[in-house]
C-alpha cells in the first residue's frame, strides 16, 4: 500500500469567532481528505490576544516555528475589545503582521464571488451583483503597514507608505499570471494623482505588463474611483491589483457585494508556507454562540487545498458549500426574517457531508 500523503496544518484559532469557524474548516478538510486519499494533521497553536494573555506576546516563537515547519497555516481571526488598550507590538493585530512577514507571504488573494443562491441577499440589486467574480491581489508585506512609523507623541505621529520597485514587480507578476488563467484583465489601483509611491507603482506595473503580458489587458484606476466602480458595476472587474492599505479597504467594501463579510476567504502566498484565513475579523459580539458564518474559513481551506496541489478536493469543498446553500441551509447573517438560521456547527457538518460525497471520477486504489 502506498503511503498516504499527510499534510501538517498549523492551526491558529486566535480570538473571538476564530476557534469556532476554523473548527468547521478543519471538519471539512478531514471529510474530503478521506475521499481524496490524503490525511491532515492539524496542530493547534496560540495566536493573537489569546497568545498575549497566555505568553505575553501575540505571536510567540513557538507558534512561528510551528508555522514555518508546517505545510500550511489555517488562521481564524485576531483582536477584540479586551485588547483595545494594547499598543505597539503587543497588539494582537501586530502579531498577525509579524506572522505574514515571517512567512514572507507578500501576495494576498481575495476572491469575491456572488453565489447564485445569495444574489438576493446582497444590499445591491441582484442584476448588478449576479455573476460578480473578482480576484483582489493585495500586496501584503509592504506599504504603509510596514513603513517607518514615529509616535504617537504629543507632537504628532507618522506612518509612511513605502514600496521598492522589486516589491511592486513581484506582486504585479502574481496578478498578471492569475489574469492569464481567468478573463485576462487586470485593474491596477493606486493614487498616482497624489502619492509619489503610487507614481512608482503605476510605472512598474506598466513596465511588467509591457515586457511580459501583452495577452492581458491592463488599466489603471485611482482608488477613490475604484471604490465607486466596485459598488456601481462590479461585473467590470476581473483581477484587481493593489497595495496593502487600498487592498484592505477595497476587499471589505467588496464583501458587501455578496451581502456578508462572513463569506469571503483569503490565501496569502509567495513564501514557502501559505497562510489561509477568512477576510472577516474576530466578531467579538457573536463569539462563542455558534452563530458565526464559517463559509469564509471553509473556502479558505479550499484555497489551502489548491495551494497544496489538491485541486479536486478543493473543488469538492466549494461544491459542498454551494450544495449546502442550495439545500437552504443559511447562517444567521444570511437568513431573511422569514427564514430559519442554522448554527455554525450544523452548517459545517452539512458542508462536510456534501463535500465528502462529491467523489472524484477516478478514486485512487489504495
Ligand atoms: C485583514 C485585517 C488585517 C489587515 C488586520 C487585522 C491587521 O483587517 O486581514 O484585512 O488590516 O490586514
Ligand atoms: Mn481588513
Amino acid at each position: 500500500m502506498a503511503d498516504t500523503e499527510s499534510y501538517a496544518i498549523a492551526w491558529l484559532p486566535g480570538d473571538g469567532i476564530g476557534p469556532e469557524v476554523t473548527r468547521e474548516a478543519l471538519r471539512v478538510l478531514e471529510a474530503v481528505a478521506s475521499t481524496y486519499g490524503f490525511a491532515v494533521a492539524a496542530e493547534e497553536h496560540l495566536m493573537g490576544g489569546a497568545a498575549l494573555d497566555e505568553t505575553g506576546t501575540p505571536f510567540p516563537d513557538t507558534t512561528r516555528d510551528a508555522c514555518l515547519e508546517s505545510n500550511a497555516v489555517l488562521l481564524g481571526a485576531v483582536g477584540g475589545p479586551t485588547w483595545d488598550d494594547t499598543t505597539g507590538d503587543r497588539r494582537p493585530e501586530s502579531g498577525l503582521l509579524a506572522l505574514r512577514k515571517a512567512l514572507g507571504v507578500y501576495a494576498n488573494l481575495r476572491p469575491v464571488i456572488v453565489p447564485e443562491a445569495l444574489a438576493t441577499a446582497s444590499p445591491l440589486r441582484p442584476d448588478r451583483v449576479g455573476g460578480t467574480d473578482i480576484l483582489f491581489v493585495r500586496e501584503l508585506t509592504g506599504g504603509i503597514y510596514f513603513g517607518t512609523p514615529e509616535g504617537p507623541t504629543e507632537d504628532g505621529a507618522r506612518s509612511t507608505m513605502e514600496y521598492s520597485g522589486s516589491e511592486i514587480e513581484r506582486i504585479a507578476h502574481v496578478a498578471f499570471r492569475r489574469a492569464q488563467r481567468r478573463d485576462g484583465h487586470v485593474t491596477s489601483v493606486d493614487k498616482a494623482n497624489v502619492l509619489e509611491v503610487s507614481e512608482l507603482w503605476r510605472a512598474v506595473v506598466t513596465e511588467v505588463h509591457d515586457a511580459h503580458y501583452s495577452d492581458v489587458d491592463l488599466r489603471h484606476l485611482y482608488v477613490d474611483n475604484a471604490a465607486m466602480q466596485v459598488v456601481r458595476d462590479p461585473q467590470q472587474f476581473d483581477v484587481v491589483l493593489t497595495g496593502n492599505l487600498f487592498g484592505d479597504i477595497l476587499s471589505d467594501l467588496a464583501a458587501a457585494l455578496p451581502g456578508s463579510l462572513g463569506l469571503l476567504p483569503s490565501a496569502s502566498v509567495g513564501g514557502d508556507v501559505g497562510l489561509f484565513e477568512p477576510v472577516h475579523g474576530s466578531a467579538p459580539d457573536i463569539a462563542g454562540q455558534d452563530v458565526a458564518n464559517p463559509i469564509g474559513t471553509i473556502l479558505s481551506a479550499a484555497l489551502l487545498l489548491d495551494e497544496l496541489g489538491e485541486p479536486e478536493a478543493a473543488d469538492a469543498v466549494r461544491h459542498g458549500v454551494d450544495a449546502a446553500l442550495d439545500a437552504g441551509f443559511l447562517t444567521a447573517d444570511l437568513a431573511e426574517a422569514n427564514e430559519e438560521a442554522v448554527s455554525t456547527s450544523t452548517f459545517g457538518r452539512e458542508v462536510a457531508n456534501r463535500a465528502a460525497d462529491h467523489a472524484p471520477q477516478n478514486v485512487p486504489t489504495l
